[in-house]
């Protein structure tokens, strides 16, 4: 397709541009960073058609977040779509993504794994996020869907849905992409003082002590990691190592450990892949 995005915004325009050919859908909600970037540029050799989605979605916010506040930033958007090479970029109205308003409709439940984690904090916020997703992949009609794995639990969480409802959708986690310091890019980043700014490597570092500690087992990935925060004077909402899909992590594989926590005003998430050593009963 042409180099620079065409711009659309209802289901009749995208399918009027959308072609015959493979599509790779990236689902964004703006205020893109390099991390949003590195999802396209991931997305664009793995189809002919790349689609990005630019929408804030209400439904995943509870009242009192920051879904009015949540940073909009169009026309800076738009121009790292074009020099990711991305071929559309859809532009929904909330009315065009929920006819009968926000809190009516068909909605996707994710079962019990939305309830916990984040989902303990947000209890609404998987429900919101799979349901808009489900819309975007039924107007957009993926081939491939590209996510970032900063949001591990929901990546795991549209995986299952794919899968339970046959969508047919192949989803691509993409690696967290990290400032100079380690930081996890996220767009709530913007949200962070000065201070805090500074003190928000701590959930990185917290992390990567776990994994120089994973050879040892999981009870001493925990501990190192909880050191880490203590020495800073964070108590993270949760931390926690598990399986690569949310479940139980086991001794000898691949797990995934992750955090939490509130530096200042946003609450930061991260998480971090590591390969569990054998379970050792020596003292930590
Ligand atoms: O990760 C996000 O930006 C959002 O949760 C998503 C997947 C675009 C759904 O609104």
């Amino acid at each position: 397709m042409s180099d620079v995005p065409t711009v659309v915004r209802t289901p009749a325009e995208l399918a009027a541009v959308r072609g015959e050919g493979t599509v790779a859908l990236v689902p964004t909600m703006g205020a893109l960073h390099d991390g949003h970037v590195q999802l396209m540029k991931h997305a664009r050799p793995l189809a002919q058609t790349v689609v990005v989605s630019i929408f804030v979605n209400p439904t995943q916010f509870a009242p009192g977040e920051d879904f009015e506040a949540y940073p909009r930033t169009l026309d800076a958007d738009l121009e790292r779509c074009d020099e990711a090479g991305v071929d559309v970029v859809l532009l929904p109205e909330v009315a065009t993504m929920y006819p009968d308003g926000p809190d009516s409709g068909v909605v996707v439940e994710p079962g019990p794994l939305g309830r916990v984690l984040e989902g303990e904090q947000r209890p609404t916020h998987f429900r919101g996020v799979l349901t808009v997703v489900a819309k975007l992949f039924g107007i957009v009609r993926p081939d491939v869907a590209v996510f970032g794995e900063k949001d591990f639990q929901q990546l795991v969480l549209i995986r299952r849905m794919v899968r339970e409802l046959s969508m047919g959708v192949d989803v691509v986690g993409c690696p967290i992409v990290r400032e100079a310091d380690g930081l996890a890019m996220s767009s709530r980043n913007v949200y962070l003082g000065a201070d805090d700014r500074a003190r928000a490597s701590v959930l990185h570092r917290a992390l990567t002590a776990g994994v120089d500690a994973a050879p040892r087992g999981a009870e001493h990935v925990l501990a190192a990691a909880r050191a880490v925060l203590d020495a800073e004077g964070v108590v993270p909402d949760y931390l926690t190592l598990t399986g690569p899909d949310l479940d139980e992590a086991v001794p000898g594989q691949e797990a995934r450990l992750l955090i939490a926590a509130r530096i200042g005003t946003p609450r930061l998430l991260d998480n971090i892949g590591l390969v569990l050593g054998p379970t050792t009963h020596e003292g930590a």
